[in-house]
């Protein structure tokens, strides 16, 4: 079904459990593409019952029409970040009556799923929505919500990961209006993450880190990221959303990663670099903007 006349978002959201990504689409969700994706559209052929936004003059197949609900949207992130607003206000009266547990001086929700031998710390939080692997540690004042973690990870003090969170655009009217993260974060096993780091939830996919990953303190985390196996964060630097870190590759301290850039396999970002273009395998990038030194 396409609509084009006014639509009712309220009604939609009653059609809809969550969000999902074009690359990885999933049967009653919402899912927004704009132009640059439209050459991805194929991948819903068999998507089914999804609220699919589109950018106003974007084709797409009769049969994906079909099996989902279709908008054309002037104003696409904005118009998203309405719908989004109502399944945020859904999932937090959803959770306003869970409940929560102290123990050894940690706050942990009674629906979380906590595994053997994991040790929460005094002062961490751990919410609803949350599962943490066996072995994991959760240090002092760490803060835990719709996040799913491996087996034998560390989590360092003051760490918060999955929080709520938004990310924003303009409305017609020159507003700015904030689009709501509606997903996940998920943890591999044996990852370690150091103090004051905070890993946003993903905005329509999970924001992943591989197993063995290694990340610093004070690193910044964008939401819908993904760090590969292995990979090295240091410390403060900052992955904006929608970042790739592919297996084994290094961020140098205080590096900067724009917005949907990519960094191959066992590439070094040097300290301090601005990455605004995304690095091939097995590259060394330094400065400001990055360039490639030398391939290894
Ligand atoms: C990029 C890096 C790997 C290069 O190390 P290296 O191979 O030993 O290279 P060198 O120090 O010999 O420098 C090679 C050249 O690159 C320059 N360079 C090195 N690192 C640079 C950086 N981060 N930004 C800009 N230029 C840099 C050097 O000035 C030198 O230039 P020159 O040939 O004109 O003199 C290293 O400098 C770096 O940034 N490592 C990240 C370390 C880190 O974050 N560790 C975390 C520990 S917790």
């Amino acid at each position: 079904m396409i609509i084009n006349d006014t639509v009712d978002y309220q009604s939609l959201a009653g059609k809809i459990e969550g969000v999902s990504f074009i690359d990885c689409p999933q049967d009653n969700t919402v899912l927004y593409v704009g132009k640059k994706l439209e050459n991805r559209l194929h991948k819903l052929d068999q998507t089914r019952n999804c609220v699919v936004m589109l950018e106003e003059g974007m084709l797409l197949d009769d049969a994906i029409a079909e099996s989902n609900t279709v908008i054309y949207s002037k104003h696409l992130l904005a118009d998203y970040g309405l719908l989004s607003k109502i399944l945020y206000d859904r999932e937090n009266e959803q959770l306003s009556t869970a409940e929560y547990q102290m123990v050894n001086g940690a706050t942990i929700s009674t629906s979380a799923e906590i595994g053997d031998n994991v040790l929460i710390e005094s002062g961490a939080f751990i919410d609803h929505k949350v599962i943490i692997g066996a072995g994991t540690r959760i240090r002092g004042g760490a803060r835990i919500h719709h996040a799913c973690i491996g087996e034998y990870c560390d989590i360092g003090e003051y760490t918060v990961i999955g929080a709520p969170s938004f990310t924003n655009t303009l409305d017609a009217d020159g507003n700015r209006v904030p689009i709501y993260a509606l997903s996940e974060v998920t943890i591999g096993d044996h990852v370690h993450i150091s103090e004051f780091t905070r890993v946003n939830r993903g905005q329509s996919r999970s924001t992943t880190i591989g197993e063995y990953a290694k990340i610093d303190g004070h690193v910044a985390i964008g939401h819908d990221s993904v760090v590969g196996r292995n990979a090295v964060i240091a410390g403060s630097a900052i992955l904006a959303g929608f970042v790739t870190i592919a297996d084994n590759a290094y961020v140098g301290i205080g590096a900067l990663l724009k917005p949907f850039v990519s960094v191959g396999e066992n590439t070094t970002i040097g300290i301090g670099a601005v990455v605004v273009r995304s690095q091939p395998d097995n590259a060394l990038a330094v400065g400001n903007p990055a360039k490639t030194l030398k391939k290894r």
